[in-house]
C-alpha cells in the first residue's frame, strides 16, 4: 500500500516538468492568437449589429490587438519549428526578413488603430479594417491552417 502511494507520487513528481515544458511558446503563442480571435468575433458582431456598439469596449478590443502585436513575436525560438500542434509555418524561419516586415507591420497597423480612437461604429469600423487585414496577410504567408 504504501508502496504504490510512494510510486504514484514519484510519477507525478517526474511527469511534473514534462507538464510545465509543454506550455511553453506555442502554447502561448496560440494563447494570444485565440485573444486575437475573440476579439475579431467580438469586432465583427458589432459592426454587424448583432451586438450593440460600444465605445469602451472597441477600445478594448484595439488595445489588445496592439498588446498581442507586441507580444506575439517574442514567442517563435528555434526549437519550437514543431510539435504542440503548432501551425507555424517554416517561413517563419526560413525568411526572418520577411517575418519581420509583417509582424513589424502589424504593430504599426494595431498602434495606429490605437491613435484613431474611435467613438462610433463608423471610425471603429476603419481601425478594425485596418489591423484584421494583417490577419489574412500574416496567415497566408506564415500560417499551415491545419484541419
Ligand atoms: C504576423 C503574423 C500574424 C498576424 C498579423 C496574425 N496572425 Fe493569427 N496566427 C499566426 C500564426 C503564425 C499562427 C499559428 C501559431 C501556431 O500554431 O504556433 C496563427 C494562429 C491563429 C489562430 C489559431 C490559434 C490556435 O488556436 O491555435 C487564430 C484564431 C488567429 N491566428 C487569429 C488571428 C486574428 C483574428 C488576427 C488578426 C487580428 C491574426 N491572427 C493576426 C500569425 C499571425
Amino acid at each position: 500500500m504504501m508502496r504504490a502511494v510512494l510510486a504514484a507520487v514519484l510519477a507525478a513528481a517526474v511527469t511534473l516538468p514534462a507538464t510545465i515544458a509543454a506550455a511553453g511558446p506555442i502554447e502561448d503563442r496560440k494563447a494570444i492568437m485565440k485573444g486575437n480571435g475573440r476579439d475579431t468575433k467580438l469586432g465583427a458582431d458589432m459592426l454587424k449589429g448583432a451586438v450593440p456598439f460600444d465605445a469602451a469596449a472597441a477600445t478594448k478590443i484595439l488595445a489588445n490587438y496592439a498588446a498581442a502585436a507586441k507580444a506575439f513575436p517574442g514567442h517563435f525560438p528555434a526549437n519550437s519549428k514543431t510539435g504542440g500542434e503548432t501551425e507555424a509555418a517554416p517561413a517563419i524561419w526560413d525568411k526572418p526578413a520577411d517575418w519581420k516586415a509583417a509582424t513589424a507591420k502589424f504593430q504599426t497597423d494595431t498602434a495606429a488603430a490605437v491613435a484613431m480612437n474611435p467613438t462610433d461604429a463608423a471610425g471603429f469600423g476603419k481601425a478594425f479594417g485596418l489591423v484584421t487585414a494583417n490577419c489574412k496577410s500574416c496567415h497566408e504567408a506564415f500560417r499551415i491552417k491545419k484541419g
